[in-house]
């Protein structure tokens, strides 16, 4: 942590973020940079990258929409911008991998990076409704899934593979579902997609396609590499050098999650009144209902309060004032979703080969001055 990386001044990002990989560059923001905010700054919003990030040139880039759709057409950005209605959503972006050192701490993840609470972050995103794009290609009545194709080369798959994914039709034809080109109000920089990605709030991240040129409409899943292979979760027997397509559960929507903020893991604390802040993430098209937090291993509860709701496709921030007792001291923190889903208790039971969707209790470990 802390050191400049190459990675961070080239894509712009702040000098703390804890950098996972440069090339490609994989980083999330320090937990304490998510505090507070609906919105994450885009110099801290959290990157996932597969292969090299393309830098594709606006004006010459065109979205192709084929398949099931009346002949295949090309849209230039300047077309998308003039031909159809512009709207904006607030909405988090979640990685399936989000949290999982808390995983790899229960057993080691081999060629998995250990991503913390920070593979998620919340933007204004703006650009036009997919479903309308979808409406002007002619989408056939048989067509259920929308696949996405990109441009950047991915040498996770074997044989290489550019990146890749779908989303049931029903999510493509909803109204927060995007073909984004800017991001807090700013054009969408090359890290996160430039010129247009689609994004799919409530689903994990991986669906949400950057440098989006391709668009098709089809009865079936994607058969890309990150559709079909990847982000599945597989039984935790399973050996993931052997998965093939199709092997275990395709993940789509977010499931509840939350994170402790502030304090800081492994923060040394004065004696008094503590202020114990977080995110709490529905996923979905679910709420958060409440937010819990313990600080003696769950036997009993205090209710955080919670931020009001700006979006129903963003977290909510959550705070609760505690007096901690001096010495080691474990904050717990558990979210409720309206579906009456709460996080698990802990990670063992979640732990599984590829370290997707650790949604167990959220701890942090403090010491408080006697
Ligand atoms: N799109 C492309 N083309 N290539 C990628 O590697 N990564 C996906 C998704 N879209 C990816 C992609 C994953 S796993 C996530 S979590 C999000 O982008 C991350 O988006 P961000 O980098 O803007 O935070």
């Amino acid at each position: 942590m802390g050191a400049r990386t190459e990675g961070a001044l080239v894509w712009d990002k702040r000098d703390d973020m804890v950098v996972h990989e440069s090339e490609p560059y994989n980083a999330e923001p320090p937990r304490g940079a998510l505090a507070d905010q609906v919105l994450t700054a885009t110099d801290t919003f959290y990157s996932r990258n597969h292969g090299p990030i393309p830098r594709l040139e606006p004006t010459s880039w065109r979205l192709r929409f084929d398949g099931m759709v009346d002949g295949a057409r090309d849209f230039s950005l300047d077309q998308l911008r003039t031909e159809f209605a512009a709207h904006t959503v607030l909405a988090t972006l979640q990685c399936a991998g989000n949290r999982r050192a808390g995983l790899i701490e229960v057993r080691d993840i081999p060629g998995e990076d250990p991503w913390g609470p920070g593979a998620t972050s919340t933007a204004q995103w703006s650009g036009v409704r997919l479903s309308d794009v979808l409406a002007a290609a002619g989408l056939s009545p048989g067509a259920a899934h929308i696949a996405f194709d990109a441009p950047d080369v991915s040498q996770l798959a074997d044989p290489p593979q550019s990146y890749g994914a779908s989303i049931p039709v029903h999510k493509a034809l909803g109204a927060e579902t995007l073909l984004a080109w800017a991001m807090n109000d700013q054009p969408l920089p090359a890290v996160h997609g430039a010129p247009v990605r689609v994004v799919v709030p409530g689903h994990i991240g991986a669906r949400s396609v950057k440098w989006v040129q391709r668009i098709t409409a089809q009865r079936q899943p994607s058969d890309n590499y990150f559709q079909a292979t990847a982000y599945r979760l597989l039984p935790a027997e399973a050996d993931p050098s052997q998965a093939g397509p199709g092997d275990g559960l395709s993940l789509g929507a977010v499931a509840v999650n939350s994170d402790i903020l502030r304090p800081d893991d492994g923060a040394s604390l004065p004696a008094g009144p503590t202020e114990v802040a977080g995110y709490a993430f529905a996923g979905g098209d679910r709420g958060v209902a409440r937010v819990d937090v313990s600080v003696d291993g769950g036997r009993t509860w205090r209710q955080a309060e919670l931020d009001d709701q700006r979006s129903p496709w963003a977290w909510q921030h959550w705070r609760c004032t505690l007096t901690l007792p001096g010495g080691e001291v474990e904050i717990i923190a558990r979210a409720w979703d309206t579906s009456a889903a709460a996080q698990p208790e802990s990670p063992a039971q979640l732990w599984n080969p590829k370290g997707y969707v650790n949604n167990s209790w959220a701890r942090v470990h403090v010491t408080v001055d006697r």
